[in-house]
């Protein structure tokens, strides 16, 4: 790149010395170039058309990417998801949760702080969007919806499964609220840890932490291609009276219909 400054800064700390920082830059602002930064997808003979659906039903279409994914090695955590809310005045905010449990009739369940951001923004604004992204496969899933907070019965059920210190540490935290220091956080869980020593001591869960279930009414399947002439496979429910042009659009199951996107 021309013209590059080399950009120098100075910290004066607490401690009476001083950082010296320097940056490459283009006089004004910091800049990193990724132009160059290309990685192959899938080639045309891996492409993701109708045939290659497992199922017609979204769920199952769903289970089958999943279970890929558990499989392969290097995706760790194949249950994080990317969720986005958003305010009753449209303003977004994402995060990674991990999906606990899923399936056709309850949905797909998250569990929280339901006093968190996400909480207070799932509260005046129930339609969410979550993404898995598995880069090893190449594929992603979105899935658009509406939550319901799970009942305390089944809060409570899976709250229990969790190792002790999470569930400690599920108390400590007051999630997305602002605190003095990592110090002051480690001395109430260390006392709350304490607390409940005892192999037999129950940790009660904390009525300010729950599940939600997220009822999807979009999937989208996304394959890339190197040539970006991407998969997307989209299913939807039917608007209500809506004409089914069967050019475009396929008759799912159990009430779905699906068609391709361009990419
Ligand atoms: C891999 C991963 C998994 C996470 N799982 C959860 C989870 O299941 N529940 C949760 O509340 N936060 C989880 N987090 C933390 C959230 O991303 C986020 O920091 C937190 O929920 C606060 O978000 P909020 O302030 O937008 O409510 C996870 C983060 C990562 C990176």
């Amino acid at each position: 790149m021309t013209g590059v400054l080399l950009q120098t800064f100075k910290i004066h700390t607490p401690l009476k010395f001083t950082i010296q920082l320097s940056f490459h830059g283009l006089g004004r602002t910091m800049s990193g170039d990724l132009t160059g930064l290309r990685i192959p997808y899938k080639e045309k003979h891996e492409v993701f058309d109708f045939d290659h659906l497992a199922s017609k039903d979204p769920y199952l279409q769903f289970k089958c990417w999943l279970d890929k994914a558990l499989s392969t090695d290097g995706i760790k955590e194949p249950n994080a998801v990317a969720l986005a809310t958003a305010t009753k005045n449209g303003f977004p905010s994402l995060r990674v949760v991990l999906i606990k449990e899923y399936s056709q009739k309850g949905g797909f369940l998250f569990f929280t702080n339901y006093e968190s951001r996400k909480a207070r923004e799932l509260e005046e604004n129930p339609h969410c969007s979550l993404l898995f992204f598995w880069p090893e496969l190449m594929q992603q899933i979105r899935i658009e919806g509406t939550v319901s907070k799970l009942s305390e019965e089944e809060s409570l059920r899976y709250f229990n499964t969790r190792p002790k210190p999470n569930q400690v540490g599920a108390i400590v935290s007051r999630q997305s609220q602002v605190v003095s220091s990592r110090q002051f956080l480690d001395e109430k869980y260390d006392a709350l840890f304490n607390h409940y020593s005892a192999k037999s001591a129950v940790v009660p869960k904390p009525d300010y932490w729950g599940g939600y279930s997220v009822q999807p009414s979009v999937f989208e399947f996304w394959q890339g291609q190197s040539d970006r002439l991407h998969d997307r496979i989209v299913f939807r429910k039917p608007v209500k009276g809506e004409t089914i042009n069967p050019e475009t659009t396929h008759l799912g199951e159990n009430g779905w219909v699906f068609e391709r996107l361009s990419p």
